[in-house]
């Protein structure tokens, strides 16, 4: 996969990229990931990206000229659609969520672009633009680690990069949350691991881990529920949650 990343701001992506399980997928050619500085694609001697809204008001806004003129080099595929996909990051756009982030990571290239100030030109959107994505409902400076964000979630949904086992198992993958993990010591501070992660036996591990995922889910994120595929048992355990539930309501 490859991934440009339109910015005015390339030197933010240091961090994020040369550290950690990113940098590896980097360092084994699983991505490529290009921050692009937005400014070589400017014609004049300051090389301004932005301008002053018309009607006025405050802010700046992102130029159309500069912003076409870069995905249109980036593009490999000048027919659009296919394997890519210009992206930009935007609070208006729709939510990026795992369900996202696995789609994405089945395409070859994905062309990100970040705004800044009051953002960019509405023809960006109407003609150039593929999809809009927000990673949630505030407002940040800029859209470099809304793609940061982005970047992180697809890459570690490619092949080669979580064992599938890690990635079956994850929170959100079958729109439940992931049950809780312990490690050692099986006794800190008075707090015990579950006894039965300590007994060995594999089976009544995993009834208890998917238990615990239901439970985990029906108390924090309970809208997830209606998404999930479940299993009979799994619906009989979720009667008696909700029954318990209602019984503490009607003491209450
Ligand atoms: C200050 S914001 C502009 C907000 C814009 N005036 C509005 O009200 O929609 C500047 C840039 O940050 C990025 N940004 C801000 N919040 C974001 C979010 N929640 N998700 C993704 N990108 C965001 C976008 O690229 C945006 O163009």
């Amino acid at each position: 996969m490859r991934i440009d990343i339109l910015t005015i701001f390339p030197g933010m992506f240091d961090g994020p990229f040369r550290e950690s399980m990113i940098k590896r997928a980097i360092d084994q050619n699983l991505v490529e990931i290009n921050p692009v500085d937005l400014r070589q694609y400017t014609e004049d001697r300051h090389h301004q990206v932005d301008d002053s809204p018309y009607g006025g008001g405050r802010g700046m806004i992102f130029k159309p000229e500069p912003l076409y003129k870069a995905v249109e080099d980036l593009r490999s595929d000048k027919t659009r659609g296919g394997n890519e996909r210009v992206i930009l990051l935007t609070p208006q756009g729709d939510t990026f969520n795992q369900e996202k982030a696995s789609e994405l990571a089945d395409l070859k290239h994905l062309i990100l672009i970040c705004g800044h100030y009051e953002g960019v030109d509405e023809r960006v959107r109407l003609g150039l633009v593929e999809e809009e994505l927000s990673i949630g409902d505030f407002v940040l400076t800029g859209g470099e680690l809304a793609a940061a964000v982005v970047c992180d979630a697809v890459v570690r949904l490619l092949p080669g990069f979580l064992s599938v086992e890690a990635a079956e198992n994850e929170s959100f993958t079958e729109s439940l949350l992931e049950y809780p993990h312990y490690t050692r010591p099986a006794v800190f501070r008075g707090m015990e691991v579950p006894a039965v992660l300590l007994s060995g036996n594999h089976a009544e591990i995993e009834h208890w881990r998917r238990k615990q995922s239901i439970l985990r889910t029906y108390q924090r994120r309970p809208e997830l529920l209606s998404k999930t595929e479940l299993k009979n048992e799994d619906r009989i355990y979720l009667d008696t949650l909700k029954n318990e539930q209602s019984d503490q309501n009607n003491v209450l």
